[in-house]
């Protein structure tokens, strides 16, 4: 080849180099003319042939064309990049790949059973009240005309801490604070955490939530406590889910029951989830003791009330059949995001 056939095969590359529409075309031209089986090593090899007083400018005219296309495919290489970010780029958008999913996160089983709870009991009247996690042994237990021999008050049952304070051992000291502040009539739910010294196994955890639910007002009585129970153990667990009460003792409550709902598997009929009974304890409740309205200044000859106080993982487990307690608490996405 002489320095002028160089020189239009030179031109020839850099125009196909800053045509390449993307980097696989910047590849082929590149392999095109200097790859092993390329145009420049046939040009070098030709060397030998070219005559000698002209081989040193048809070898600086080999070089020269090297340098000019290597320069010409970085160039076009860093346009195309350039435009890639360019929206409408054609070399950019394919409209053709499939959509990216995006990581959507989903509410926990136990925040889904609360805000279900907060809902149905909102729809009857029912407000939401909160109270802290560390409380005082007043609240937790002595306005809750708890004595300090009962076995709740025991280290072993309870976290207490070195103020004197303690973690609440259930969401029953939020009544005390609320009733402590307003005057009947009161009509409060308040879910939150708790805190007992349990060893953690498939059913218990340290660390658990309850709803509590409290009406005050003249004339409330133990079929009020029972019809509400009622409508709400429907609601979360189905229409043909019913209560029962079964007699029971609290210390702030009299008369205390517990509350069984209609397996809602069997619909009473006796299988593996309630294990034959029919039935599920789900809630401790009551009437509110008068010696509690007195701790707070309520005058116990006026007005009466209900109390209710049922476990959030207990509901969340029976509702979704999730078998372990601990299952809530490992937070392993698998699990977690079945719940949609
Ligand atoms: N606080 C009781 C418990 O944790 C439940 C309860 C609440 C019972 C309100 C009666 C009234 O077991």
């Amino acid at each position: 080849m002489n320095l002028a056939e160089i020189e239009a095969v030179k031109a020839r590359a850099v125009a196909s180099a800053m045509d390449a529409a993307n980097a696989q075309d910047i590849e082929a031209v590149r392999i095109e003319y200097l790859g092993r089986k390329g145009l420049l090593p046939q040009i070098m090899k030709g060397l030998k042939d070219v005559a000698p007083e002209d081989r040193a400018a048809v070898g600086q005219g080999a070089n020269a064309l090297k340098n000019a296309l290597n320069a010409a495919l970085e160039k076009r290489l860093s346009e195309l990049k350039a435009n890639a970010t360019h929206e409408g780029a054609p070399s950019a958008f394919d409209a053709t790949l499939p959509g990216r999913w995006r990581a959507c996160g989903t509410m926990h089983p136990i925040s889904l059973v609360i805000e279900e709870a907060v809902r149905i009991f909102s729809r009857i009247g029912f407000t939401v009240a909160e109270g802290p996690d560390v409380e005082t042994g007043y609240r937790n237990f002595e306005a809750l005309n708890t004595p300090d021999y009962h076995p709740s008050l025991d280290n072993q049952d309870t976290f207490w801490l070195e103020s004197g304070e303690l973690l609440r051992t259930q969401t029953s000291p939020v009544q005390i604070r609320v009733m402590e502040k307003q005057p009947p009539p009161v009509r409060i739910v308040t879910p939150g955490r708790c805190y007992r010294r349990d060893t953690t196994d498939a059913t218990h955890s340290a660390n658990f939530h309850q709803i509590e639910g409290l009406y005050v007002d003249t004339d409330v009585s133990l079929a009020d406590l029972k019809g509400t129970l009622a409508y709400f153990a429907q609601q979360m667990m189905g229409p043909d889910v019913n209560v029962r009460f079964r007699p029971h003792f609290f210390p702030f409550t009299e008369p205390s029951v517990e509350c069984d709902f209609t397996c809602h598997v069997c619909l009473g009929k006796g299988c593996r989830v309630c294990k034959q009974s029919g039935w599920i304890e789900i809630a401790g409740a009551g009437m509110v003791d008068p010696r509690v309205f007195e701790r707070v200044g309520y005058d116990a000859e006026a007005v009466t009330g209900y109390a209710f106080g049922m476990g959030i993982e207990r509901i969340a487990m029976i509702k979704y059949g999730v078998p372990d307690i601990r299952m809530l608490y490992d937070n392993d996405v698998r699990f977690l995001t079945q719940f949609r």
